[in-house]
């Protein structure tokens, strides 16, 4: 009786959801729609024995989970490449037409949140995940529960994964604001939310969710991609209404300026356009690169400009000691975001366009690029201004700037400088340098001031400060674990990598892997002499004499020094790495924990693609995968000069697939 009713109840919420969100044609009062809830809620908490896992309750929030669990992607979770105009559009389609004649298109609103994959086991929601790199997201199962657009029950009772964005409407958003939080734009209000482990801030937050995308059409009988949008309708996903089927070019060029026109009266963020190849046969044909589908492409709107006031220029300092001015700006929101800082580059930009503190300015930002001053209004002009002056002294330690002869820059040249030993420490752990994630400039800063960060080895001794660094607010044991799991695995990086993280002036990301393919290692590289490196090919004087300027410094040989008693890697791993392609019939040695994977994944991933794991190392084998603390075998692996992958590789070969 009581559970026929609680049926009953579902039922009708579902129903009325299914109304609200897909159909955007409801049937019941709002004050129907609690009243069912409130009964329904009333029951479960009488007979909680009865209450059903996929319950439109669960929507309220409440569950709590200790972390954000790894989800693997069968199916990688890929991103779009871009196009800004009309002729990339017109070359996007002309790759199209080399491998399919007569392409048909879908044009969608590219919906500024974060992309999300939902799976559903016999039609109950089970996971949520986020898209991570592509093949490794979190889930946020609990999370995804709490938002209304998304069904806990679809209408088949079938096996399926969807994927489409989660976002927040610019009304939550604005509220949100109102009532104290402070985030810069939806979208990361919304990946914010998304995020959080209690999920009754999620279940606050009014988050949304649109779908547009089905991995496996086929195994559904679905052969175009419009006819997926509107197979994911019918189960009750919401499915964007302003998706259209696009019959030609000039179509195309008339749906993107409808809505380069209309995107402000929507009720969410856009960014752009997606255009996808309709037929499911024709995107196979056209296939994928390692990172994009060949058969889709996002337009991105052109940049907005907007008008507002420089209250202040500021110097900041980099980690060559460069000394930038900013324009200090009175918030105001460009695409999105809320911008209150511009870059000035150099005196000479600043003098050129004469930009004063009070002046107005028009400022424009694209996509993620920071935002820049464009032009200064000059007739807003009230005599009030102050003309810019160039600092002489640095404004962290004091000392004396120097401007080199042959550069607009300043530079503070003071070798202790505080400011410039930060950003030295925050460019070590940088995606391209030694990639040790969840370190805030923040972090540094503190972890800096507090003495545990004095130079770069000093990341390397973090373990031995486990006790004080539980002590400081804001970090938790599973926070610290993590950043030491991270600064473990960057032990395995590849030479160029660290070379890159040293910042030796004029070593950037391209040089440093040529020196690191050239020299092998890092004893060589420290013993060349100026003219070896310089006889490299792309290698000129003032790099070479910048690098054996670095290398002769006994400060630098001592820092290496203590680095390699640390035990990183010193050695050029990606030549052999590019040898090895793909997984058939290669024999893989597994050793040391991965972070990502269990043994078991990983071993089952390389059969998956026809590889085949053996426990040890022999020079029979063609790649070893060593994750944390690898051992003996990484050691055996070096000596007998097979490939070597650390995690990162290893993801990164997988997603090729
Ligand atoms: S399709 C293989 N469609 O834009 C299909 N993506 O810049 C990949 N996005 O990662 C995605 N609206 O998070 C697709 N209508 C739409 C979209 C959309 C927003 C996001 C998505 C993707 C990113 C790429």
């Amino acid at each position: 009786m009581i559970e026929a009713r609680m049926d009953e109840l579902i039922k009708l919420i579902d129903k009325a959801n299914y109304e609200y969100y897909t159909l955007d044609k409801p049937t019941i009062t709002d004050q129907e729609y609690d009243r069912y809830m409130g009964e329904l809620q009333a029951l479960e908490e009488k007979y909680p024995e009865l209450k059903r896992d996929n319950s439109p309750t669960t929507r309220v929030g409440g569950q709590v989970i200790d972390e954000f669990k790894k989800v693997t992607h069968e199916i990688p979770m890929l991103s779009l490449g871009n196009v800004f105009n009309e002729d990339e559009i017109m070359a996007f389609d002309e790759r199209v037409k080399k491998v399919v004649p007569n392409p048909k298109y879908v044009a969608e609103l590219k919906i500024d949140g974060l992309s999300v994959s939902l799976v559903y086991e016999k039609g109950k929601l089970v996971r949520a995940a986020t898209r991570g790199d592509g093949v490794t997201g979190e889930d946020i199962t609990h999370n995804a529960r709490t938002i209304k657009s998304i069904p806990l029950t679809i209408k088949q009772p079938i096996d399926i994964e969807v994927r489409g964005e989660i976002y927040m409407s610019k009304a939550s958003f604005k509220r949100l604001n109102e009532n104290g939080e402070n985030f810069a734009n939806p979208r990361n209000a919304a990946a914010g939310s998304v995020r959080q482990l209690d999920s009754k801030v999620a279940a606050s937050r009014n988050l949304d969710c649109f779908i547009y995308h089905l991995p496996d059409p086929e195994d559904y009988n679905i052969y175009t991609h419009f006819d997926a949008l509107k197979f994911m309708k019918e189960l009750g996903f919401v499915t964007n209404p302003n998706n259209k089927k696009i019959n030609d070019i000039k179509e195309l060029l008339s749906y993107i300026d409808n809505w380069t026109e209309k995107r402000s009266t929507l009720p969410y963020e856009i960014d752009g356009i997606v255009i996808k190849v309709n037929d499911i046969s024709d995107q196979q044909k056209l296939g994928f690169t390692a990172r994009t589908p060949k058969w889709a492409t996002a337009y991105k709107f052109p940049a907005e400009e907007v008008l507002t006031k420089v209250k202040d220029i500021i110097f900041t300092v980099g980690r060559t000691g460069q000394v930038t001015p900013s324009a200090d700006l009175e918030p105001v929101r460009v695409m999105g975001s809320v911008i209150s800082r511009a870059t000035l580059h150099n005196e000479d930009y600043v003098v050129s366009k004469d930009i004063r503190v009070g002046d107005i300015v028009s400022i424009k930002k694209a996509g993620d690029v920071i935002p820049e001053v464009v032009k200064v209004i000059t007739g807003r002009r009230d005599g009030t201004e102050q003309k810019f002056q160039m600092i002489d002294k640095c404004p962290i330690c004091h000392e004396p700037l120097t401007r080199k002869e042959e550069e607009a820059a300043y530079y503070c040249t003071n070798e202790h400088c505080p400011a410039k030993k930060q950003e030295k420490l925050i460019h070590f752990t940088s995606r391209h340098a030694m990639n040790i994630e969840g370190f805030g400039d923040r972090i540094i800063e503190d972890f800096y001031n507090l003495g545990y960060l004095k130079d770069y080895d000093d990341f390397y001794n973090l373990k031995d400060h486990q006790e004080e660094l539980r002590e400081l607010e804001g970090f938790g044991s599973k926070s610290i674990n993590n950043l030491l799991t991270q600064i473990e695995n960057s032990k395995h990086n590849s030479l160029e990598r660290l070379l890159f993280a040293l910042s030796i002036r004029h070593v950037g990301t391209k040089t440093a892997n040529i020196l690191a393919k050239n020299f092998g290692n890092l004893d060589k590289l420290m013993n060349a002499s100026f003219e070896d490196i310089s006889n490299i090919r792309d290698i000129g004087p003032i790099i070479a004499k910048s690098v054996v300027n670095y290398f002769n410094k006994p400060e630098n040989q001592e820092l290496i020094k203590r680095l390699k008693n640390h035990h990183l890697n010193i050695v050029y791993l990606k030549e052999t790495t590019s040898n090895v392609t793909g997984f058939t019939d290669k024999t893989f040695v597994l050793t040391g924990s991965l972070e990502r994977f269990t043994r078991d994944e990983a071993k089952e991933k390389i059969e998956a693609l026809g590889g085949i794991v053996t426990s040890s190392v022999s020079k029979k084998t063609d790649v070893v995968i060593a994750g944390i603390e690898a051992g003996s075998k990484l050691q055996k692996a070096k000596d007998l000069g097979i490939t070597v992958w650390n995690e990162n590789t290893f993801i990164n070969e997988l997603s090729k697939y």
